[in-house]
């Protein structure tokens, strides 16, 4: 679930120091920021007039952008098997280039979404399903063709390296000098290694490309939060359809936080028929989970949220020193959950050394797969506990009204 230092980074935003090069895309000063991911283009998406609302100066889409493969229905048996070991066709299939683009066209007549384009500037990356296929990595053929097609739905000019390159990643830079802020976009599909193999998820010319962008020395290592040599790294990323926001403090020598947001349509809440939703909140404040940012003004009590959701930071230039906030919001347009601090604080300091004897900073430097095994799989068992005993319980009740039956019809007989 909270895999998201593990797998799911797909952006960095760096709040960039003074003495960095000049502004690329412009010089006005950035002090809004929206994002958010998993967008069903096919369903309403009242979401927008809450991002509207936010009046960001720049939206970032983190992928799922559209949902551009098909899914088969879920068969045990019959002609087309699509679950189990003797699955004979795949779940998911992918789109003509034909039907991508119609999918591309819905998504981007969203009136919501085309009142956000007239108002903010619009910049992205993809995840597996406009990527086109559900958890596909660069073994996926139809890549070329999904790859054009993603930047013609983010306009990306025509002569654009981006369209050249292997790859969607880029960056951009906003903000006059003092006040930049610097937007890391990462592909992780196209270049992925397969699943659970021990290989890359950004490919050689990406990992060669975001040192450069960071300027960081030379490595081969796989784990970005170890790679960034740099101060005021934030991370976003979306895909697992529920929102929070977690922080490392062990990473780097500062604190490390990743804001998901996912989805702007999709959500586990919604999946789920209502009655049952009270059940997920519970399941979410049960969770075990080490590195999610818990705090008495969220508005849920898990500090998560599975009801649709968007990304939101808000940089204060004016404050000294200058504060960032980093929050999610509903389709109200209702803070979720939030965190605010001044940016001075996304650099080493020896706060954080005396931070180190908290009992919330242990917490936030445990990673999840170094828990006991017990707490990292006790709901596990206990779903599993719960549908063996009703199993066995259906069992029994079954054996016990057979029984009665088999011994009435006897007396039955008898007399
Ligand atoms: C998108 O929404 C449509 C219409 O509500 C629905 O039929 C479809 O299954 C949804 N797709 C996904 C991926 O949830």
């Amino acid at each position: 679930m909270a895999a998201t230092f593990r797998l799911l980074i797909l952006l960095l935003i760096v709040v960039v120091p003074p003495f960095v090069r000049a502004a690329r895309d412009a010089d006005a000063v950035v002090s809004r920021i929206a994002f958010g991911s998993c967008a069903n283009q096919s369903a309403p998406q009242p979401i927008w007039d809450a991002v509207v609302a936010f009046d960001p100066q720049v939206f970032v889409w983190l992928g799922d952008n559209v949902y551009g493969d098909n899914k088969r229905p879920f068969r045990v048996f019959g002609k087309e098997r699509t679950v189990g070991p003797w699955k004979n066709v795949p779940r998911f299939y992918p789109s003509t280039e034909q039907e991508l683009r119609r999918r591309y066209q819905l998504a981007k007549a969203k009136p919501g979404y085309a009142s956000l384009r007239e108002r903010a500037q619009v910049i992205g990356t993809w995840d597996d399903h406009d990527y086109g296929l559900n958890d596909a990595g660069k073994e996926f053929s139809g890549k070329v063709f999904t790859q054009r097609l993603l930047l013609d739905f983010l306009d990306e000019a025509e002569d654009s390296k981006r369209r050249k390159q292997a790859g969607v990643y880029t960056s951009h830079m906003f903000g006059p000098e003092g006040k930049r802020v610097k937007v890391i976009l990462l592909d992780t599909r196209y270049h992925r290694d397969p699943l659970l193999s021990d290989g890359t998820i950004l490919g050689d010319p990406q990992w060669q490309w975001l040192e450069r962008e960071l300027h960081g020395p030379q490595s081969e290592i796989t784990v970005i939060g170890s790679s960034i040599q740099r101060n005021g790294v934030i991370f976003v990323s979306g895909d697992v359809h529920f929102g929070e926001i977690a922080r490392f403090d062990c990473g780097v020598q500062y604190p490390l936080y990743d804001v998901t947001s996912s989805g702007l349509t999709q959500s586990v809440d919604n999946s789920v028929p209502i009655v049952f939703q009270p059940i997920m909140r519970l399941l979410a404040v049960l969770a075990p989970t080490t590195m999610r940012v818990l705090n008495p003004n969220c508005l849920y009590k898990s500090c998560t949220t599975g009801q649709p959701n968007f990304g939101a930071i808000e940089i204060d230039w004016n404050a000294l020193p200058p504060r960032i906030k980093l929050e999610l919001r509903d389709v109200e347009g209702r803070s979720v959950h939030s965190v605010e601090f001044p940016i001075s604080e996304l650099q080493p300091s020896g706060a954080l050394a005396m931070k180190k004897q908290e009992h919330a900073f242990q917490r936030h430097c445990t990673l999840e797969t170094e828990l006991p095994w017990l707490t990292q799989y006790w709901l596990a068992l206990l779903f599993f506990g719960t549908i063996a005993v009703f199993i066995i319980a259906v069992v029994l009740l079954a054996i016990t009204c057979l029984s009665s039956i088999l011994t009435c019809s006897k007396k039955t007989k008898k007399e």
